[in-house]
């Protein structure tokens, strides 16, 4: 864990478990998105990807927010007058660990939604591939609030995975929702007590750290990916995904799943993961 303590200034990064706990660092500033932290978390996903005593990622905040979206101040109001090829460059600084990164990421990844949640954001949110939120959490699309639509891929994350009406309710009020309202349109797993948020994350990272990695990424980026092919094209793709993760997998987990279940009869796969 030295490797990570204090080495950068607005993301603390804490290892335990297998379990990377990466936090946004800007309490006093509701961890909003500036250019440095978007630098400073591509250079945290970066570290922790090829880090193999990390096999799943949390993305949290620190004190009462999640994060309160896009820097109003260092990430607009002051790249407004930089020329044209730098705002560019800070855009796509944000993009790349908001979503580029983080939506197909090698490893699992929760975003642990302990507060605040506003605009920016629902980027990381729904780039992360589950989400566990404080019930008291409190969410908008705050953009129509201040003067814009919702830029990066704000509106794309909620077509993802909430409905076309409470999307567009949400995009065109700027209403807020709570952590309890996200998990019932779908935004969210589940959302739980802010006192059993980190207990609870902390429950369901360690079970997808139990499970073979290479099945795990091969799995999810699969799905990922078949939700914009067509049907053609994705039986293609998790075809080949398939046979991916038999050819690299280490372990072998179909030969010893199969052999668990058919020869020893030690294990109902139905119920229960092979032993690794
Ligand atoms: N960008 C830049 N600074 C922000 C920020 C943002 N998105 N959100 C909060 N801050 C800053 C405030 O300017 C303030 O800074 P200051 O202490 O130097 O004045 C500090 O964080 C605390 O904010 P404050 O508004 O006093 O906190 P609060 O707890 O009363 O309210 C929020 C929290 C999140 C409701 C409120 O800060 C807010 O509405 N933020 C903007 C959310 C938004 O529209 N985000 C969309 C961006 S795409």
């Amino acid at each position: 864990m030295p490797e990570y303590q204090d080495r950068w200034k607005t993301v603390k990064v804490e290892l335990e478990e297998g379990i990377a706990w990466v936090t946004l660092n800007r309490p006093e500033k509701r961890n909003a998105m500036s250019p440095l932290l978007n630098t400073e978390m591509r250079e945290v996903l970066e570290a922790i990807e090829i880090d193999e005593a990390a096999k799943v990622l949390v993305l949290t905040g620190a004190g009462e927010s999640w994060s309160a979206g896009m820097d109003l101040k260092e990430y607009f109001r002051e790249i407004d007058k930089a020329p044209e090829a730098f705002q560019e460059k800070i855009r796509r600084e944000a993009s790349t660990w908001q979503w580029k990164l983080l939506r197909m990421y090698a490893k699992p990844t929760i975003a642990m939604v302990n507060g605040w949640c506003f605009g920016g954001a629902f980027s990381p949110l729904v780039a992360c591939d589950l989400a566990i939120a404080s019930e008291t959490a409190i969410f908008g699309l705050s953009e129509i609030n201040w003067g814009i639509p919702p830029g990066n891929l704000v509106s794309k994350a909620m077509a993802d995975t909430v409905g076309h009406r409470k999307a567009l309710e949400y995009i065109m009020t700027g209403d807020t929702f709570t952590g309890a309202q996200a998990a019932e349109f779908g935004l969210v797993n589940k959302a739980v007590p802010l006192d059993r948020l980190r207990e609870e994350t902390r429950t369901l990272a360690l079970k997808l750290a139990g499970k073979n990695p290479v099945v795990l990424r091969a799995a999810k980026h699969g799905f990922k990916r078949c939700r914009e092919l067509t049907w053609e094209q994705s039986e293609d793709y998790l075809y080949a995904k398939l046979d991916q993760a038999m050819h690299r997998d280490p372990e072998h987990g179909r030969e010893q799943g199969l052999k668990q279940f058919l020869d020893e009869k030690s294990i109902k796969p139905g119920l229960q993961s092979y032993k690794r």
